[in-house]
């Protein structure tokens, strides 16, 4: 399954409207709410460097973590274009090892949905676990993907000037899995190239989380919903969790 190969080319257009700032001010108010410091971080299913490169602009140490070099590729530019300092590593999230254990893990925008098998996702907590300083924190969102379906089922598309895109979704009930299938073109000269990718994207329930934090050595300091510190609920479409590193 090929998910963020050519994709890369055109994610940060995708996400234009998404305020990386506002998250970052969201996560450091988190951290204060909690009296933790932090100055270093590893960001995980980091992408382009939207979720990276706030953190190096206000001064901490930051690794971004992804797997698809195309994405870590336009972070890389991205950041020596804007003359800033963090370290990219390619590197599937469930087995990660950073050089040193760090105060902060993050992991926004759907990047744990993406693990679509749940002894995966206890694999990535187990790594954070190992990976986080005593103390340490560790603060990512997971979507309800059932909505996510209900909000952008069916077949849907974009055409401008120098690309097309097609979604075509499917949810598989049983598994709570929502699949887009993507079929892109995107203008190269005079002509179009196409590319198509797959991509899939896992619900979990907040007791299966619970359980995987829990067995991981990982503590659950609150769950969020998005951008505030009302408590989340099953009706909740983004939530936000918080959780440190257990003793
Ligand atoms: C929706 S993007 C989020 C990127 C970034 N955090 C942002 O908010 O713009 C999801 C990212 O997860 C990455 N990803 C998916 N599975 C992964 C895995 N097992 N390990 C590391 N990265 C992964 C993809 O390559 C992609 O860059």
């Amino acid at each position: 399954v090929t998910q963020y190969g050519k994709l890369a080319d055109i994610y940060d257009y995708l996400v234009g409207s998404v305020d990386y700032n506002e998250w970052l001010d969201y996560i450091e108010a988190i951290v204060r709410k909690y009296g933790y410091k932090v100055s270093t971080v590893a960001d995980l299913a980091c992408g382009t460097g939207n979720t990276t490169l706030p953190f190096a602009q206000r001064g901490y140490r930051v690794t971004g973590v992804d797997l698809s070099g195309e994405m870590l590729g336009i972070a890389r530019e991205k950041a020596k274009e804007q003359g800033l300092s963090a370290e990219f590593l390619e590197q599937n999230m469930c087995e990660l090892s950073l050089p040193e254990p760090v105060d902060l893990v993050t992991c926004y925008h759907d990047g744990l949905n993406y693990i679509v098998e749940p002894a995966d996702l206890a694999r990535v907590f187990r790594g954070v676990n190992g990976n986080l300083k005593p103390g340490g924190m560790f603060i990512f969102d997971l979507v309800n993907v059932h909505k996510l379906n209900r909000i952008h089922g069916g077949t849907t598309f974009v055409d401008e000037e120098n690309m097309s895109l097609i979604w075509e979704t499917f949810y598989y009930q049983d598994r709570d899995v929502w699949e887009i299938q993507l079929t892109g073109f995107i203008k190269k000269g005079d002509l179009y190239e196409k590319f198509r990718e797959i991509h899939q994207e896992k619900g979990y329930t907040t007791e299966e989380v619970i359980g995987m934090l829990e067995a991981a050595g990982l503590e659950l300091l609150d769950i969020y919903e998005a951008y505030c510190f009302e408590k989340a609920t099953e009706k909740t479409y983004r939530k936000f969790y918080v959780v440190r590193k257990g003793n």
